[in-house]
């Protein structure tokens, strides 16, 4: 069918007025602007239409790079240029820099803090009772910093149905009680007595009742509190204040669940926004007893529900930190690096650049250009093509990406 009216033709110039990405270089033009190529062409990513294409084998994604290259900026453009597009993004902020991103998106950050008025119920992510069996079982196991036994397992299990029975909701709280002082009919559904059963699983109590009354007092010790929207376009969860504690392994079994109702809904409601589920200074969080797991599994699962992991690193040298959880934590990142078909790598000091040849696979002449790399400016890794991209902002943007203030001359 022919078009109704002539063609309206007008240089590219003066057709990017309209519409600023005109150029279709890179990767094509679908996807959300990055910034411009070395060749001075848009270039534009979107995992799922590459994947589609057959030019990646999965949806992840690795940014590497050194301090205060644009890292953090690129991922928050990202989402924002890709929420305008109805996807959907799960974040863990550890430096408290998604602020001004989630203003904008009209979403608040779930700030994580021990009397910071903020409270999550673990249990609701999932209404499900063997959901909530696993997660507590999970908590159990974290909150203890050991596996559970059998009689603990089951009476987790037995205490959470006798909540269950009675509350719309159970909480942390309920289940202590419970497991404390358990009924006669759950005692007897383990064939034990209320006194013994008490007795045998006073260890899993305690870590509970600490849980809910020690440190991290105000977090996990009732019903999430009203306002927050776990169902949001843009989840933010700010673990600042609780980085270093037990708190971030408890979350971690929250976000795990928190993933799958998303990713269940997802499969029931196939017109819901694909999700991106990011972790800025991943550093710290894959030393994270558990955490590190959580992504691992996310990265091998990612083609399966179709979620985008975005893993942020500073430099590859870290892996060789020296100790146990060092070397795990190095484990894992190397296994991330290798289910991640897009690597993104901002400069590298001299020193760092033969390691991050090594373990990315990187052509002698990339490797060489990363030393060279301006703030802004990346490597971009898209299977097995290559592209030196500089990052583009809008003035908007430089307002949600700039972490400077604390560098401005007028700065308290
Ligand atoms: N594309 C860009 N071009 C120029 N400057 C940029 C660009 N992106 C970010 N910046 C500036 O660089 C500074 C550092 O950015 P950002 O916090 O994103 O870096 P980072 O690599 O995440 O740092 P860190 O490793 O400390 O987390 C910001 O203040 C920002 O304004
Ligand atoms: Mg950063």
């Amino acid at each position: 069918m022919s078009a109704a009216r002539p063609a309206h033709r007008v240089t590219t110039r003066h057709a990017q007025a309209i519409y600023p990405f005109t150029a279709a270089g890179g990767l094509g033009g679908r996807g959300a602007f990055i910034g411009r190529d070395s060749d001075g062409g848009a270039f534009c990513f979107d995992p799922w239409v590459l994947y589609d294409q057959g030019a990646l084998d999965d949806p992840n994604a690795i940014v590497i790079g050194k301090l205060g290259q644009g890292k953090s900026a690129l991922v928050k453009t990202l989402l924002w240029r890709m929420l305008l597009f109805g996807r959907r993004a799960f974040v863990l902020d550890v430096k408290r820099e998604y602020g001004p991103l989630c203003e904008s998106v009209g979403v608040r950050p779930v700030s994580l803090s021990p009397g910071g008025g903020v409270r999550l119920n673990p249990l609701s992510a999932r209404p499900e009772e063997h959901a909530q069996t696993e997660l507590l079982r999970a908590i159990a196991t974290t909150a203890i910093g050991q596996g559970l036994d059998q009689v603990e397992a089951a009476a987790l299990r037995e205490a959470l149905r006798t909540v269950r029975a009675r509350e719309a909701e159970p909480t942390l709280p309920q289940i202590t009680a419970v497991m404390f002082d358990p009924t006669a009919e759950m005692a007897s559904r383990l064939q034990s007595a209320p006194e013994r059963l008490a007795a045998e699983t006073r260890r899993a109590a305690l870590a509970l009742q600490d849980l809910c009354e020690g440190p991290l007092k105000g977090i996990f010790d009732g019903s999430t509190s009203p306002g927050i929207d776990l169902d949001a376009q843009l989840l933010v969860i700010d673990l600042h204040a609780v980085r270093d504690s037990p708190a971030v392994g408890i979350l971690m079994a929250c976000a795990t669940a928190w993933m799958s109702a998303q990713l269940a809904r997802t499969a029931e409601q196939p017109g819901r926004g694909r999700l991106i589920n990011v972790a800025d200074e991943s550093w710290k969080i894959i030393q994270h007893g558990g955490l590190g797991e959580w992504f691992q599994s996310n990265f091998k699962l990612a083609r399966q529900f179709g979620v985008m992991n975005l893993v942020v690193l500073h430099k590859l040298g870290d892996l060789q930190a020296a100790g146990d959880a060092g070397s795990r934590a190095a484990r894992i990142a190397e296994g991330l690096i290798a289910d991640a078909s897009t690597r993104i790598i901002y400069h590298q000091d001299e020193t760092q650049v033969g390691l991050t040849r090594e373990l990315l696979g990187l052509s002698e002449t990339e490797a060489r250009l990363l030393t060279q790399l301006a703030p802004g400016q990346a490597l971009w890794r898209v299977g097995s093509r290559s592209f030196v991209v500089a990052h583009r902002r809008s003035r908007i943007e430089r307002r949600l990406t700039n972490t400077d203030t604390g560098m401005a001359l007028d700065a308290r």
